[in-house]
């Protein structure tokens, strides 16, 4: 079983796309919350076998997606034993805009590791932020506290930013990497 697993949901596949990448990056499992917002069976004995969690989730309306949240809501099942504490934790979020309220995502995913006794990793790494920089660049949105990626309101699946889908190997990198700090 996997040591990392990625738990996510994706309303279009925008998301889906940035989550393969984390998994390519890290080596972790994918983990899908489905349309309803359910865990396929086994999922939750996944988590709970995980040594870092990665949380995953377009932002809708300035936070993370009814679906997520109702698998937020779920895991108080795992609250009451602490079954997550000291597990590692990230997040990531997609969204249309280049603000779009991402960070407000970021927050609540972070707030909920939180609740559960984990340990919240971030980007690890500096933003471009000079005159020559492009889009392309790793980590050219500029999250410190986890990963961002904006894929625009009309852009397919295929067209995503190669630079985001770069920024998310090495965030799943980065996961990898404080994963082995912490042993
Ligand atoms: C209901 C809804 C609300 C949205 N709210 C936001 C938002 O607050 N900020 C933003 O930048 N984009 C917003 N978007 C755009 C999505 O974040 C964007 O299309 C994203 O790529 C969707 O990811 P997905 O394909 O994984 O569902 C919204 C889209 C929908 C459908």
């Amino acid at each position: 079983m996997s040591k990392i697993v990625i738990v996510y949901h994706s309303g279009y596949g925008h998301t889906r796309k940035v989550a393969e990448a984390v998994a390519a990056g890290s080596g972790g499992a994918l983990l899908v919350i489905d349309a309803e917002g359910n865990l396929p069976a086994g999922g939750w004995e996944q988590l709970a076998a995980a040594e870092a969690i990665v949380f995953g989730s377009p932002t809708y309306m300035g936070g993370p997606s009814w679906q997520f949240k109702k698998f937020a809501d779920a895991s108080s099942k795992q609250w009451f034993t602490m079954q997550w504490r000291n597990k590692l934790a990230a997040g990531f979020t997609n969204s249309a805009t280049l603000n779009g309220d991402k960070f407000s995502t970021l927050t609540y995913m972070f707030t909920l590791s939180q609740q559960h006794g984990m340990f919240w990793v971030g980007m690890g790494m500096h933003a471009p932020n000079a005159k020559k920089h492009t889009r392309d660049d790793v980590n050219n949105v500029g999250g410190y506290a986890g990963l961002m990626t904006v894929t625009p309101s009309d852009a397919s699946v295929d067209e995503m930013v190669p630079g985001d889908l770069a920024t998310a190997r090495a965030f799943g990198e980065r996961v990898v990497e404080a994963l082995a700090e912490l042993a």
